[in-house]
């Protein structure tokens, strides 16, 4: 999940081995990730599929089951891991992983703090955009929980760059030994007012917290405890629109009121200008976009805001 150098990213240059973690894609929405074992197979609906087939592959390769299904074996990016990884707990998504990492302005040798790990979702990306000199150091409450993060960052290779800690953050506070050390800290606790004097002290000058919420009036009461020692405060809502892009026959749609009226204006104006009488002649299969039904609402509000100077 790491780079190698500045340029290109390890999965553009390796080829799978022995040992590796690979996101094998059946399709946009079924994927998992595999540890490679030469002695081992995959069995899906498609079929048998060799482990030692894939070794020496290179990553984005399309590999054949013994019945002559295939599926493609992807490099492991903490974009895919989301995808993929067991859901222990809710979990954030890229839309506000990516929008938390560039308002938080996480670069290469920060150091961040992070409660709670949950299933590691975003300490996955907080890890790859602080490597190779920083440090993320997540908490959590919950034992198992903190167990089974540490067995994922071994699984995916960001172990020395992620610590998981057991504790109770919104009880005790972050660490003391952490105080004005942090470049960040995220917060995604049910009550994070509590935790937010002790993300004060941990923070550097001009230090920023994102605290994420799904209900609003989280939002209300930790923007109150904010006002005391944070400037800068802003809360936002990522909302994403995905799409689906299909190829359909026009004369599918014949006789079929419904549906017809479904088309975007565009393509019912193309059918009738090519056709001339379009809807009684069979057309070739034309590419549409529509929103995806299956996207993702709201999941929860962010919230920024940045240390005010002690002086
Ligand atoms: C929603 S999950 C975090 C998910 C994570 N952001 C991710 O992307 O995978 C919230 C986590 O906070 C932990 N938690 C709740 N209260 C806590 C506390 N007082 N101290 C530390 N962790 C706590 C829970 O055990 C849970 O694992």
């Amino acid at each position: 999940m790491l780079p190698t150098d500045s340029v290109k990213r390890l999965s553009f240059k390796r080829c799978v081995s022995e040992g590796d973690l690979v996101i094998v894609y059946e399709r946009h929405d079924n994927m998992k990730a595999i540890k490679v074992c030469e002695s081992a197979v995959l069995q899906n609906r498609f079929g048998v599929f060799k482990h030692s087939d894939w070794i020496g592959k290179p990553f984005g390769s399309k590999v054949f089951s013994s019945k002559g299904g295939f599926v493609y074996l992807l490099a492991p990016t903490p974009e895919l891991w989301t995808l993929v990884l067991s859901h222990r707990t809710q979990i954030l998504y890229i839309a506000d992983i990516s929008f938390v990492i560039m308002y938080l302005e996480i670069v290469p040798g920060c150091v961040v703090l992070e409660s709670g790990t949950g299933s590691g979702s975003l300490s996955t990306s907080l890890a790859r955009a602080v490597a190779p000199s920083g440090h993320v150091y997540t908490f959590d409450f919950h034992e198992q929980r903190a167990a089974s993060a540490r067995e994922d960052f071994e699984k995916t290779g960001l172990s020395s760059l992620v610590t998981v800690g057991v504790r109770d953050i919104q009880g005790e506070g972050f660490p003391e030994k952490f105080t004005g050390k942090a470049d960040s800290v995220f917060l995604d606790l049910p009550q994070p007012w509590l935790a937010i004097p002790s993300v004060g002290k941990m923070l550097k000058q001009d230090g920023i917290l994102c605290s994420f919420s799904p209900c609003i009036e989280q939002v209300q009461r930790s923007c109150e405890t904010l006002r005391s020692n944070f400037t800068d405060i802003r809360t936002f809502e990522v909302l994403l629109r995905t799409y689906e892009v299909r190829e359909v026959k026009m004369n599918s749609f014949q006789g079929d009121e419904d549906r017809s009226t479904e088309l975007p204006p565009c393509k019912r104006k193309q059918r009738l200008n090519e056709e001339g009488n379009g809807l009684e002649n069979p057309s070739p299969p034309v590419v549409m976009a529509r929103p995806s039904s299956e996207a993702r609402g709201h999941t929860g509000y962010l919230t920024f805001a940045r240390l005010k100077c002690a002086a």
